[in-house]
């Protein structure tokens, strides 16, 4: 598709997704989630894509929401400008919720949804000069569709602070909140996001994706109310093919047969 807003491609076990919308510091309007959507149902249903590493062209990661389009909501119905928040909305759920591990490479900049896209991946990898910001009460917009993703990343304090403000940050404060988990010269952003790929491609990708799961299921809860969700899930768990592969490899000092890798298969 020459128009496409995002660009993929594969490396064995490995998807890459990119944004591709330079020109506009890819900025996400209705065609670029649209692209999104579609993707991350066919990666979800994908057992073979084993983890993603989502990032993009050109100067920076993402700008946020595409403000033009935003802007021409004003000549839309209300159903129609309901219609696009809920796709966004779905969007972001869908990139939290995939199976497969993820993993943000942010250079440049992560605004607005860009900060969202950064909040929905597991591990984010970042440039020691990209900026954040949760900067969209500064156009008097909010950080609606992102805000269950970054609270949970970031917690209320900063959330409070950053959503309020709609200060930009760097990306030394975003590891100090959480909201990335790696600073690196740009240089050397590649390098780091191999590394975490390499180590993901050696965790089984069933307790992945149920790790990711109990996560969602356990947050915010009481473990006095989650007692028979953890037993039911270690039990089923232990006793499932890959983990016996996964014990057995390691009592047998070999590598597991689940164990991935980039090249081609
Ligand atoms: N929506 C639409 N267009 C955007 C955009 C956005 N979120 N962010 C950048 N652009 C456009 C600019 O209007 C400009 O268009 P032009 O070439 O027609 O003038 C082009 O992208 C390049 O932007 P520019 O600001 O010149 O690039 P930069 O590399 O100097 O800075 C950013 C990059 C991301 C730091 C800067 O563009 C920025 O702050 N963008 C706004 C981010 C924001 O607040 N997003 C929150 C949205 S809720």
């Amino acid at each position: 598709m020459g128009d496409a807003h995002i660009r993929t491609w594969r490396a064995g076990a490995v998807e890459h997704v990119e944004l591709n919308r330079p020109d506009v510091r890819n900025a996400l309007n209705d065609q670029t989630i649209a692209e999104l959507t579609t993707w991350a149902e066919a990666t979800a249903a994908d057992r073979s894509v084993r983890v993603v590493v989502l990032g993009g062209a050109g100067k920076v990661f993402c700008a946020g929401a595409d403000l033009t389009w935003f802007r021409a909501m004003a000549g839309y119905s209300p159903e129609e400008n309901l219609r696009d928040a809920r796709a966004g909305a779905r969007m972001f759920h869908l990139l939290d919720s995939l199976p497969c591990a993820v993993i943000g490479r942010v250079h440049g900049a992560a605004l607005g949804g860009g900060s969202g896209l950064a909040s929905v991946c597991d591990i984010v990898v970042a440039a020691d000069d990209a900026v954040f910001g949760f900067t969209e009460v500064k156009l008097g917009i909010i950080p609606a569709m992102i805000a269950p993703y970054s609270l949970a990343k970031i917690g209320r304090s900063a959330a409070r602070e950053l959503f309020l403000s709609g200060r930009r940050f760097t990306a030394q404060r975003a590891l100090e909140i959480g909201l990335v988990h790696a600073v690196v010269p740009v240089a050397d952003l590649d390098a780091t996001v191999d590394r975490y790929v390499e180590e993901l491609l050696s965790s089984g990708p069933e307790a992945i994706a149920e790790a990711k799961q109990l996560l969602r299921q356990i947050a915010h809860r009481p473990p006095e109310d989650v007692q028979d969700l953890m037993a039911e899930s270690i039990a089923g768990r232990r006793a499932s093919a890959e983990a016996q592969e996964g014990m057995r490899a390691f009592l047998e000092k070999r590598a597991p047969a689940w164990k991935a890798t980039r090249d081609p298969q």
